[in-house]
């Protein structure tokens, strides 16, 4: 059954949080310092190009060296299954303090893994080391994982890889790889999927030729502006196809990574759905392909303030203010604004419960295949607790605003759902109860904390 908690009604949010780390960009910064390498072009580039990006946040590509520098990197369950899968790769990795990690690439061969590579919880881990394993001649491994990532679809990642010459055996975990020369190809996703893309990516980095990859919506490019900024060429024919040619190399690097706007979004909402209520969330990535929740907010009347904007590695970086508007107007989320609000989907479903008349999320599927069938879990927990909910094969539609009531939500291995049935019980009247939070600890270990700190009691 795992961690029970309790929640009840709140009398507002207010304060200021740095939420935790991005998930997204710290599984990166490890894998791309794992795969470092002295000696390159980008390196001898970088020796003149150590500089202060505009608010003078430091970033630094480091000449000559593989030794790479992490700030403040997530130290959630996810992030670490990355770190602990890439040393039982034979790479070199350790937290040095509670904010420092230290990576090294290098030359040394990546070895096979004398156990199977445990992902955990964390489709990232599995979908981006199967694009680093597949390039890897001679290395062998078995990647496995929890019972919610056993249920995830693992095909989309080895379909291209096999294209490219990979060995891949599995369509889910456990999956088998045995690393091969590869060659590139040209890949149409049919997922607008950043880990599909950057599981082509990474592989096409150990490919011959040009690999390209398009996706019929933009997601996340983190991956895309993290290479960049090492010194990476990517080719782009347009918006939604980028390419990569093989044998590219770069050094070590210091990077700071920014708050994750995913996790600052169950803040955004809390406030946004408390008239009066004021919240400040520090240090938040804005990069465009991650801020679809700002769009919500426009659509709904709820105010942002962005200021203090910096940038960290080729990512932007502001801190942001929401306000709870006096009433909220519904909203409407489909097509290319899908990708760039993915996993913020289930807390904006707590906040249409809030907003006056019909909100709808439609092309959504994705969201079927995620840590848990989202589209199913929000319907029966915002059902439980009153709200008026339809669901679709693709979506959602929600009509408020309607009082909340307690509910008991089984959050079924779903961080994300644990934490969006948390703010809808601050909201609720009476004591809601959400059963298996403990996979909250996969992305924002200090929620809680965090909780106390801007929640006002009644
Ligand atoms: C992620 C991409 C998204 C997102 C996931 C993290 C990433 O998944 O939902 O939480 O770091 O690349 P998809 O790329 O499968 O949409």
């Amino acid at each position: 059954m795992g961690k029970v908690l309790t929640v009840s009604r709140v009398a507002g949010f207010e304060g200021v949080v740095r939420p935790p780390s991005d998930k997204s960009l710290t599984h990166r910064a490890y894998i791309l310092a794992a795969m470092a390498k002295p000696g390159s072009a980008s390196v001898i580039d970088a020796g003149e190009a150590y500089m202060d990006v505009p608010g003078g946040v430091s970033f630094s590509r480091i000449p000559g060296t593989y030794e790479s520098t992490i700030q403040d990197s997530l130290r959630g369950e996810d992030c670490e299954a990355t770190l602990e899968c890439l040393k039982a790769l034979g790479r070199f990795g350790e937290h040095l303090s509670a904010t420092e990690t230290r990576i090294f690439g290098g030359p040394e061969e990546w070895h096979s893994p004398e156990s199977p590579l445990d992902c955990g919880n964390s489709g990232t881990t599995m979908r981006l080391l199967c694009g680093v394993l597949a390039g890897l001649p001679g290395v062998e491994a078995r990647l496995v994982g929890d019972a919610s990532l056993t249920r995830r679809p693992m095909g989309r990642v080895a379909e291209p890889l096999r294209q490219m010459g990979a060995s891949i055996v599995g369509e889910s975990s456990p999956l088998e790889i045995s690393g091969k020369p590869l060659r590139a190809i040209d890949y149409q996703s049919k997922v607008a999927s950043a880990q599909v893309k950057s599981c082509v990516l990474l592989a096409g980095l150990n490919a011959t030729g040009t690999t390209w990859t398009s996706e019929p919506a933009l997601s996340r490019d983190h991956t895309e502006r993290m290479l960049t900024a090492l010194g990476v060429e990517l080719q782009r024919s347009d918006l939604l196809r980028v390419g990569v040619e093989g044998g590219q190399v770069w050094g070590g690097f210091n990077f700071r990574v920014p708050a994750d706007i995913s996790s600052a979004a169950f803040w955004m909402v809390a406030a946004a759905c408390t008239p009066g209520a004021r919240v400040t969330l520090q240090q938040v990535g804005v990069n465009q392909t991650r801020t679809g929740i700002l769009d919500v907010f426009e659509q709904t009347g709820v105010k942002v303030e962005i200021h203090r904007e910096t940038e960290e590695l080729g990512e932007p970086v502001a801190d942001l203010t929401v306000t709870g508007p006096a009433e909220l107007k519904p909203f409407h989320i489909s097509g290319d604004l899908v990708p760039r609000l993915i996993d913020e989907i289930p807390v904006l479903a707590v906040l249409a419960t809030q907003a006056t008349g019909q909100s709808t999320i439609r092309d959504a599927r994705e969201l079927r295949v995620k840590e848990s069938d989202r589209i199913a879990k929000i319907a029966e927990g915002l059902g439980e607790m009153g709200a008026r909910v339809e669901t679709f094969e693709d979506g959602l539609s929600i009509v408020g605003k309607t009082a909340l009531s307690e509910g008991t939500i089984v959050a079924g291995g779903d961080h994300r759902i644990a934490m969006s049935f948390a703010i809808a019980g601050s909201l609720a009247s009476g004591t809601t109860t959400i059963v298996g939070a403990e996979s909250i600890a996969t992305s924002y270990p200090d929620f809680f904390e965090h909780y106390d700190e801007l929640a006002k009691s009644e």
